[in-house]
């Protein structure tokens, strides 16, 4: 049996540095996919070293499509011979599958993703990616193993999602690229990742406008050809070693990641006390002498609070003098991992009312979407499996403040969305070593 690894963390004093992040784990995987649908090689350059770039390569390999990995460089051609599904051992690796079924109609005519899996961070629903292809005219069944799909050329429709949800976004825009006519969507994600793929799929022949209000309308062509990127850097793994510094009363210096992508970031925790110093090289977040403030923050739609920043920043509160509120918007269940800190002697509650910003789409539901976090609280090594990638990194934090050893398991989730992050830790001065 093959014993998962584990990471024994203690306390360890400010954390210092310099970290260096490469383009985003959100980005990589959807430009592999969108690779797809070019005649001839793609190249995709800064991508980061992360688990989710093997798992949707493994993929992509898997449907015939020839996938080559060199450093941080990718490329990606499609082979001669499409097979049109998705292996049934990729279920419940990541929410990549569901995001081949507009590319596979194009290069086959049908399609099967088994079902899609990614964090236990609410429902997940998938139903705004099949009803949208519905409407671009492919029939769609949705099975206990999987998604089918047929179609022999989708066509452009108005499609208006319900929430401005990032991957179904991306599903319309990788389907519509190549559909007969034009597609609208009203009320599309716009958050930066997304629009980097509208990008890379303008380089290869798409026909994309992105307007205002939400509304993005495509125009198939009959063709699109394999394009080059460079990836723009990882906002969310950029927030979450800004927080590493501040919650130890370090100093990390972030590159790779321009200002414009942690605006709110940045202004957030500005407003908790934290001092920067920024320029076109990198940000930087000191904490003062007397430490950070608390904060009521919500989480939103970009270019609002990131729901992937509220992990870290969550730790944060409990280091920050005062009671801070969170309210997750986005993800019913994100505040999944609240147990973990617990554990480790994080004061924090949760609740089903929408506190700290007005009243979300999770407001007559039981779900627990809203905490109240004490600071400072004196946190203790614990014993913690993780359950998903950005509580993972939330549980390194703690442990980095906590008096005593922490084990750390589940330290894969972290692997599958940080560039490195055992080796990143240790160089900002982390007391951390791996067990198997
Ligand atoms: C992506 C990101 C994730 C980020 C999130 C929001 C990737 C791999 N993951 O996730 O890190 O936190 O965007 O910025 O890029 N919804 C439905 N039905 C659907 C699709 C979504 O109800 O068919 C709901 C979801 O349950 C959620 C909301 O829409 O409440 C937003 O989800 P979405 O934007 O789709 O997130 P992902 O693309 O899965």
């Amino acid at each position: 049996m093959i014993q998962e690894e584990v990471w024994l963390i203690e306390p360890s004093g400010p954390l210092r540095g310099d970290v260096e992040v490469r383009g985003s784990k959100n980005a990589v995987s959807k430009h592999m996919v969108a690779a797809m649908l070019g005649s001839g090689e793609s190249t995709i350059a800064n991508a980061p070293e992360v688990g989710e770039v093997g798992i949707t390569a493994a993929m992509l390999e898997a449907l015939g499509i020839h996938v080559q990995i060199n450093g941080s460089e990718i490329r990606i051609e499609p082979g001669p011979e499409i097979r049109p599904r998705v292996p049934d051992a990729f279920t419940g690796l990541n929410r990549i599958p569901i995001l081949m079924l507009g590319p596979l109609l194009h290069l086959a005519g049908e399609a099967f993703v088994p079902l899609v899996g990614g964090d236990p961070i609410g429902r997940r629903p998938i139903d705004f990616h099949v009803e949208a292809l519905r409407a671009m005219g492919a029939e769609v069944e949705v099975g206990e193993g999987g998604v089918y799909a047929k179609a022999k050329r989708l066509n452009g429709a108005r499609i208006e999602l319900p929430y401005p949800s990032v991957g179904a976004t991306e599903t319309i825009l990788m389907s519509a690229v190549l559909a007969e006519g034009k597609t609208v969507i009203k009320n599309a994600a716009m958050e930066p990742e997304v629009v980097e793929l509208a990008l890379f799929l303008q380089r290869m022949g798409g026909r994309i406008e992105l307007s205002p209000d939400r509304r993005i309308v495509i125009e198939g062509v009959g063709h699109l050809r394999g394009a080059s990127t460079w990836l723009a850097g990882d906002r969310i793994e950029a927030f979450s070693y800004l927080a590493a510094g501040l919650v130890t009363g370090g100093e990390v210096r972030v590159h790779g990641c321009a200002q414009d992508r942690l605006v709110t970031a940045i202004t957030t925790l500005a407003r908790m006390g934290a001092q920067f110093d920024i320029n076109d090289e990198y940000v930087c977040a000191t904490a003062p002498p007397a430490g950070l403030r608390s904060a009521a923050v919500q989480t939103d739609t970009h270019p609002g609070f990131m729901t992937d920043w509220q992990t870290p920043l969550m730790v944060l509160f409990t280091q920050s003098q005062g009671m801070s509120v969170l309210h997750e918007t986005v993800f019913e269940n994100r505040l999944v991992y609240v147990p973990a800190l617990q554990k480790m002697g994080c004061e924090i509650e949760v609740f089903d009312q929408c506190l700290g910003g007005p009243a979300c789409r999770y407001h007559d539901t039981n779900a627990k979407h809203s905490a109240v976090v004490r600071g400072v609280s004196k946190l203790r090594g614990a014993d913690v499996t993780l359950p998903d990638i950005r509580a993972g990194f939330s549980g390194v934090l703690a442990a980095a403040v906590a008096d005593g050893v922490s084990t750390l398991r589940g330290v894969h989730h972290i692997e599958r969305g940080y560039h490195r992050p055992y080796e990143q830790f240790a160089s900002l001065g982390l007391n951390i070593r791996r067990q198997r």
